[in-house]
């Protein structure tokens, strides 16, 4: 979990003392407006999530653009810099100068930086199209640990294959050069990358999926078996790419990705511009605010000018000003953030937080030899203050790196506890930590002490 600024502590702290000063007064405070963030990134940064855009490289010099860019989203993706054709344009020679410049913007704005997309059917190079069987499998996966390998380290969220599955009722993977590799193609892509980059989430990505169909059930197979055989994948971009209306599965199907232990992330949101955009945006904004795993929403570009659409499906017109549905999606996002600070501060606000018990569960990522585990610590109905978590771990298993948490021990049962930013959990909140390790991940159960 990103460390919480300053400001968000400040809340949380404020949080705990206004839920004291509720019992004592009997009168639950609002969201007002005078507490509202004003911005995509800080509303949505208030319930732990990213609110991002797709850019291009060669728009940043647009003052507009990166104006829009800067104050409003704290996660980019790059649109088309990082791609197989952009990235390896012939043979064994990469090439980074516009993927680079989307990564440095990234950095230099504070934000997230999603990778897009290391293998898809489409953007291929002329020299990767002509290839097949064993010489094109070889050539994917070198791709794959190459461009991982570069951005190792940068990448909040690799997109590792895109469009896979076939449109339609069949539930099937695509026909492509890909496919025809053999039907291990996508999980020998998320072992490379895993192995190349082991802090980054690893998404399957795909469009038309934006409710339960037979093309998402497909994709959901896919990730329940991936789940169940340990190949690493973390999370499932659901593309939103939409027309006048939304599937009243939309938020149903979200939760059922999520239910299967990975992240959902809305990843290249558009909307066709009609009497329902502004609903519709806030609709979706909603749904993913309504389920704990779906941690972040990105549009396919700022303005409607920067569209690859022609049906001014964004947030911001060619102008740079902002649409109702940009309104839309604001307000649901300061809907859905934590309840702020009663209007009128406790007249004796509590000397130190209440605390309370937690727990906590592990997920898993396994290949052969190694593992990373993400951790989630669960505060019960009273806030945390302060977490120690213990983990009996295989014999065998080594732990080679931790973040988010201090670690006691690489072997036999170790224990985490928490660091500076995360050792307050608000009630009925959570805050996460990983590490990674040799040999087999921790299966039993684990223990946690606040
Ligand atoms: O940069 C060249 C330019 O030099 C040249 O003159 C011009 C002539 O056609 O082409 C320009 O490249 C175009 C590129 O966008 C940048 O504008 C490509 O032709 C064009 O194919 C490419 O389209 C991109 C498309 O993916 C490729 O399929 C769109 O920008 C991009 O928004 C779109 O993004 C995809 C996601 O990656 C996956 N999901 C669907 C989504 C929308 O199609």
């Amino acid at each position: 979990m990103k460390p919480r600024s300053a400001s968000a502590r400040r809340r949380s702290w404020l949080l705990s003392a206004a839920a004291a000063g509720v019992v004592a007064a009997g009168s639950l405070a609002v969201v007002g407006p005078a507490e509202a963030a004003s911005t995509l990134g800080a509303s949505a940064a208030q319930t732990g999530r990213y609110y991002g855009a797709a850019i291009a490289a060669g728009r940043l010099g647009d003052s507009t653009y990166t104006r829009i860019l800067t104050t409003e989203f704290n996660s980019v993706t790059a649109e088309n810099e990082m791609k197989w054709d952009a990235t390896e344009p012939s043979q064994g020679r990469f090439t980074y100068t516009n993927g680079d410049r989307i990564l440095n913007q990234g950095i230099a704005m504070g934000a997230k930086v999603r990778g897009h997309a290391l293998l898809w059917h489409q953007q291929q190079p002329g020299w990767a199209q002509s290839l097949s069987g064993t010489a094109l499998r070889n050539a994917a996966i070198n791709h794959v640990t190459q461009v991982a390998t570069h951005y190792r380290g940068k990448i909040h969220t690799w997109d590792v294959v895109n469009e896979a599955f076939a449109d339609g009722g069949s539930g099937a993977r695509r026909d492509s050069n890909l496919q025809r590799t053999g039907n291990d193609w996508i999980e020998a892509a998320f072992r490379a990358a895993r192995t190349a980059d082991p802090a980054a989430k690893l998404c399957y990505n795909d469009y038309n999926t934006d409710g339960i169909n037979a093309k998402s059930t497909g994709i959901y197979n896919m990730v329940r078996d991936f789940k169940a055989r340990g190949v690493p994948i973390d999370c499932v971009g659901l593309q939103s790419h939409l027309g006048t209306s939304l599937d009243s599965t939309y938020q149903a199907n979200i939760q059922r990705f999520a239910d299967l232990g990975v992240d959902v992330q809305i990843t290249e949101l558009d909307v066709q511009q009609g009497g329902n955009q502004a609903n519709i945006y806030g609709a979706v904004t909603r749904a993913c605010l309504a389920v704990a795993r779906c941690t972040g929403i990105t549009v396919w570009g700022i303005r409607d000018t920067d569209s690859w659409r022609n049906d001014n499906p964004l947030l911001f017109d060619g102008s740079g000003n902002k649409k109702a549905a940009y309104t839309s999606v604001l307000n649901a996002l300061n809907a859905g953030g934590p309840t702020t600070p009663p209007t009128t501060p406790p007249t004796t606000p509590p000397t130190s937080p209440p605390t309370g018990p937690c727990s906590a569960t592990v997920s898993l990522n396994s290949w052969n030899g190694g593992y990373v585990a993400t951790v989630r610590v669960n505060a019960g109905s009273t806030a945390v203050n302060g977490w120690n978590v213990t983990v009996p771990l295989p014999a065998g298993s080594a732990i080679t790196g931790v973040w988010n948490a201090t670690g006691s021990g690489t072997s036999g049962t170790v224990s985490f506890r928490n660091v500076s930013y995360n050792g307050q959990i608000p009630s009925s909140g959570y805050t996460e930590f990983g590490f990674q390790g040799t040999g087999s991940g921790p299966t039993g159960s684990l223990a946690c002490a606040a």
